[in-house]
């Protein structure tokens, strides 16, 4: 089976891990990434490099960033990008023997040659910081000052960003933590943290290592700290890791992150690629300061032809024969629409009567032996990507993901929900996220329903999705990376 994502980005072959410094420059997006450019598994990182005039079709571009002698000798680590002086200016983490420093480059016109700058280095994490614990630099400005936040551990216990400050990004002085994780459960040690203003506030993200997930907070930049507001969780259980923000020349800010495989690396090696962004996403607050995200418009550009959403009958569904397996958390009955599908994006809303579960099943085969089921559960507060039975493959994950969705329940639940062969990212309320990976094994495994265990009204749109990345389908040939 053909697992590749259409329209969510991967590398031409080999390995892809978090989005790296993209930027708007001189009339076109470009989008780096963690990229092993030998095998599709973690290793010898580089900076893989894609460039765009309108967020969907990718266009391959030399590898960006490559280890050499020095403080980056062992991998170019994640990192972002600004526009310094009218030149774009690459942050970025370098990596020898197991020490991890800052290193910088400058980028050419095309982005196609970037001159390292070794004399900038950070070279050593301040006092408290392991030099194995001190990466992913975040450039931004504020104040007439450029700043770099930077992920870090504190006394290798808690999640910190440190802050360094500097007049012409060039001679870095170290301030103070920007923030340290409130309490354990926000993680020991905080990778790519990412800092920017959106309307009134500052959003901080980061991500927890090893892989647990990632959080926001919203809050203010007061001399030089971050006081938070709110907080909740980007994406739970590193579905969705390393989230990495961009400014649009809209004023839009727009946000990726990686989604990784979920099957056995040596499945992953034998397909030859590996890893995913989300598609980009669009970020602001809510009039309570939480902060949410929905697919940028230019996603609905990708729409082909209305998705086939029937209206089922709803007393031939409730007699659909019971599903074989391992019992599921909701009985799915009451199905209200049918579709099919790989490669799809769906609006549902639901306007529930009581509180049993609704939800969608996707990518299932005619006898649900495979099935992959969106699932929220009312009582519980809980959405669920329940993927006991999303393959018979023994080398995909069977694992579920959930997030706590809070909801006002006089409010219609809206599911938003992109499914890109095995990429699945499902938001709802424009609040709580899930993303994920499916890899059905079987062919048919194409059909979809929309269903309400309880009374409820239901309304469902969805559309089937243009392939972006035609290079990417198999069979196309794959470019070789410069
Ligand atoms: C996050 C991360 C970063 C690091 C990069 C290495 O996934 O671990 O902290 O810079 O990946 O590839």
């Amino acid at each position: 089976m053909d697992h590749r994502p259409r329209f969510h980005f991967s590398a031409p072959r080999h390995w892809l891990n978090d989005p790296n410094g993209i930027v708007w420059w001189r009339g076109r997006w470009h989008l780096h990434y963690q990229h092993n450019p030998h095998a599709a598994r973690w290793g010898d990182i580089h900076w893989g490099h894609a460039s765009s005039d309108d967020l969907l079709h990718w266009h391959d571009e030399p590898i960006a960033l490559a280890p050499s002698a020095g403080a980056d000798e062992d991998g170019c680590f994640s990192g972002s990008i600004a526009i310094v002086d009218g030149r774009p200016l690459a942050c970025y983490t370098g990596l020898r023997g197991g020490a991890q420093s800052q290193c910088f480059a400058v980028g050419d016109d095309d982005l196609r040659q970037w001159t390292k700058e070794p004399g900038r280095t950070i070279a050593e994490p301040p006092e408290g910081v392991a030099r194995e614990d001190f990466r992913d630099p975040w450039i931004f400005r504020a104040g007439g000052w450029w700043y770099l936040a930077v992920g870090a551990s504190a006394g290798q216990a808690r999640g910190q960003v440190l802050l360094y400050r500097s007049a012409d990004a060039r001679d870095w002085h170290y301030r103070h933590p920007l923030f340290t994780a409130p309490t354990l459960s926000h993680g020991v040690m905080w990778e790519c943290p990412n800092f920017f203003p959106l309307g009134e506030r500052w959003v901080l993200t980061v991500s927890v290592w090893p892989r647990l997930g990632a959080h926001w907070f919203v809050g203010r930049f007061d001399d030089e700290r971050f006081v938070p507001e709110t907080e909740g969780v980007l994406d739970p259980d590193g579905g969705a890791f390393a989230h990495l923000a961009a400014p649009a020349p809209d004023g839009r800010m727009l946000q990726w992150a990686w989604i990784d495989e979920q099957r056995d690396a040596s499945a992953v090696e034998a397909d030859g690629w590996a890893g995913a962004l989300s598609v980009p996403h669009e970020l602001s607050l809510d009039t309570c300061g939480r902060l949410l995200r929905r697919p940028a418009a230019e996603i609905a550009r990708l729409r082909e032809a209305p998705a086939d959403l029937r209206p089922a009958d709803p007393a031939s569904a409730l007699q659909a024969p019971p599903l074989a397996g391992a019992p599921l958390v909701s009985a799915g009955a009451g199905t209200t629409h049918v579709f099919s599908g790989r490669c799809l994006d769906l609006e549902v809303e639901f306007r529930l009567r009581d509180r049993r579960p609704c939800g969608l099943v996707l990518a299932a085969s005619p006898d649900g032996a495979e099935q992959t089921r969106i699932v929220f559960l009312p009582e519980a507060r809980r959405l669920l990507i329940e993927r006991a039975r999303s393959s018979t493959d023994p080398a995909a994950s069977r694992q579920n993901v959930w997030i706590f969705h809070e909801r006002d329940e006089a409010e219609p639940l809206r599911l938003r929900v992109l499914l890109d062969h095995s990429v699945l990212e499902v938001q709802a309320d424009e609040r709580s996220s899930l993303s994920t990976r499916l890899y059905p094994a079987r062919p048919d495994s194409v059909h979809g329903r929309v269903f309400a265990d309880g009374p409820a009204q239901v309304s469902a749109r969805g559309w089937t999705m243009r392939t972006a990345l035609p290079g990417r389908v198999a069979g196309a040939q794959a470019p070789a990376n410069a």
